[in-house]
């Protein structure tokens, strides 16, 4: 018996000893000390072992237990710290390395100057409206006081679908939709994309407008110059003024160009303006009765007054843009300049 129990005992020690890690000190301890562990049955011995014997028998079972043990316990300590000390090193962050940029995304300055000019229009009591942008003759040219065949056609190169049907080549045939459909007064803005085949630095065969329309009684080129005026301070500064000049369109009589003064010199002049202290703003004029009479509104009754602005137009203006290409390029160094 003591001969087994010097045997087992060199035996687990020497396992201890050889043992690399916690999970092979775990399974050192079960093969030894666990419950079928070889201890564990040198101790159900013990009980056939002669009465005289016994008792020496189990004090060096106990001893041999204790040793084995505690020679355990101190690997299992070190195996610990030996792996938590590799784990650390290997999870160590490099605080060196850059960090992931994520650049905030913002909206599209068309979309920014858009919602700033509806937000003048709103707090000057008028709703917002949209419409198709694909439109019959009817609506973009004949309500509007342009017959078939006349010559203020030539004043907007058109894309055709079919003989009736056209890609809008502005927002105004909304001012027709809203008055055959709705009773004065009328104050209304519509944003929308139109469509014209023209190309260059300050033409895209796609932009935006905002139409404008305000039909009540009695609306006058006052009310007309009031508003423009009010939309001028808030767009671009308190000290901005408007000048309207006459101009033609079809569907106002009278007709003017409204300009204001140039945001970047305050009149001053400079590369912006031209020199000349003003930039073009936008088209406009009191209703052509005889618009107002083909949507179905008493002219005797009611007069209105309308414009209609380039987005892209206006964005260059305010931001001193020189090429309008430069809104459809996506080109983020350009668009993180209006964040
Ligand atoms: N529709 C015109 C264009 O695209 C702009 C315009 C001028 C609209 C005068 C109007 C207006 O409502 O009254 O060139």
């Amino acid at each position: 018996m003591k001969s087994r129990i010097e045997e087992v005992k060199a035996r687990a020690l020497a396992s201890v000893a050889a043992a690399d890690g916690t999970q092979a000190l775990s399974d050192v301890r079960v093969r030894f000390l666990g419950k079928n562990g070889e201890m564990t049955a040198l101790m159900k011995l013990l009980g056939t072992v002669s009465k005289e014997e016994r008792p020496e028998m189990g004090k060096l079972l106990n001893a041999a237990r204790v040793e084995i043990e505690s020679a355990l316990a101190a690997a299992e300590k070190a195996a610990r710290e030996s792996e938590l000390a590799k784990r650390l090193a290997e999870e160590e962050v490099d605080i060196s390395l850059p960090g992931k940029m994520r650049l905030p995304g913002a909206a599209h300055p068309v979309t920014m100057i858009r919602e700033e000019i509806l937000n003048v229009f709103l707090g000057m009591g008028f709703s917002v409206a949209e419409g198709p942008e694909i439109e019959t003759d009817l609506f973009n040219f004949q309500l509007l006081n342009v017959p078939k065949d006349h010559p203020a056609r030539d004043m907007q190169d058109t894309f055709y679908l079919g003989d009736n049907l056209v890609l809008r080549t502005h927002t105004s045939p909304m001012q027709a939709h809203i008055m055959t459909t709705c009773r004065p007064p009328i104050r209304v803005v519509i944003p929308g994309r139109v469509y014209r085949p023209d190309d260059d630095a300050s033409h895209s065969p796609i932009f935006h407008q905002i139409e404008g329309l305000a039909v009540d009684k009695k609306i006058t080129v006052g009310d007309l110059t009031g508003c423009l005026q009010t939309f001028a301070e808030k767009l671009f500064s308190e000290d901005t003024k408007i000048r309207l000049r006459p101009s033609y369109f079809p569907f106002t009589e009278p007709s003017v160009e409204a300009d204001a003064t140039c945001t970047m010199c305050h009149g001053k002049g400079c590369r912006v303006c031209k020199g000349t202290g003003w930039v073009e703003l936008l088209g406009a004029g009191i209703v052509n009765p005889a618009v107002l009479d083909m949507c179905g509104i008493d002219s005797k009754e009611y007069s209105g007054f309308a414009f209609g602005l380039g987005l892209e137009r206006i964005a260059m203006i305010k931001y001193g843009i020189p090429n309008i290409k430069l809104f459809y390029e996506n080109d983020v160094r350009f668009l993180g300049q209006f964040r």
